[in-house]
């Protein structure tokens, strides 16, 4: 699904962000990526997203090298992910509903067609009855779950999650994971990162460690 060969990003000339990355990254798979602030895990996923070009080695995304890949192909690519923020980045003048919608209608997909499928993930993220309300009004774990269901309305492949509990305390946050867990178990491959140890100490998954842009552990934690 996702598979990484040698792959160098340098941020201006000299500053080595990702240093030699070599990862596969299974079909249906749930990976923690962990490592303090700096360690370049943000990079990771942006050059997952193409977001970020890697300046040396290979990335391939189901099957597809996106490591040179045109600029035009990029949203094609990009049908295939969904992202979600630390800062939920959700469109304060328009409904949960209309935020959810978005990605759809970008998609030219039919108003009929829109409505059942940002109903379906409204509830799968539990907050179909506030689906007229604006963000807003909305606490931060609410927002964030709105975040998720716009990231899964197009029913992407993969799901990247950079930080996405940095905004919560520690019970939201539990939930929040909770959730990745439940569209993991769906069959989306689901990639999040995040330095919060309470986090990924509760919940045994592939965690991979990032340090100074290296790998330098990757399998179950202790
Ligand atoms: N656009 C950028 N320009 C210059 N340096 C950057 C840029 N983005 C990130 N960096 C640097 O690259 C390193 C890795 O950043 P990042 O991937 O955001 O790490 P993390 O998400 O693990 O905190 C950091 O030292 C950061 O300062
Ligand atoms: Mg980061």
């Amino acid at each position: 699904m996702i598979q990484l060969f040698h792959v160098y990003k340098y941020y201006r000339k000299d500053f080595l962000a990702l240093n030699d990355l070599n990862l596969k990254i299974e079909k249906g798979e749930f990976v923690f990526v962990i490592g303090s602030s700096g360690a370049g895990k943000s990079t990771l996923l942006k050059l997952l997203f193409c977001q970020e070009r890697a300046d040396e080695g290979q990335i391939l995304i189901g099957g597809q090298n996106v490591s040179r890949i045109q600029e035009a192909r990029i949203p094609y690519i990009r049908r295939k992910i969904g992202f979600v923020f630390q800062d939920f980045k959700l469109i304060q003048r328009k409904t949960v509903f209309e935020n959810v919608a978005l990605p759809l209608v970008i998609s030219g997909i039919s108003r009929s067609d829109i409505k059942k499928r940002v109903n379906e993930v409204l509830k799968m993220v539990r907050i179909e009855h506030k689906h007229d309300q604006r963000p807003s009004f909305l606490s931060g774990g609410e927002q964030q779950r709105v975040a998720i269901a716009r990231a899964l309305v197009n029913r992407p492949a993969i799901l990247l999650a950079d930080e996405p509990t940095g905004n919560l305390d520690d019970e939201l946050s539990l939930d929040i994971v909770e959730l990745l867990r439940n569209i993991h178990t769906t069959g989306t491959t689901v990639v999040v990162a995040t330095h919060d140890r309470h986090l990924f100490s509760k919940i045994l998954r592939r965690t991979l460690v990032l340090q100074q842009g290296k790998i330098v552990s990757d399998g179950l934690p202790e």
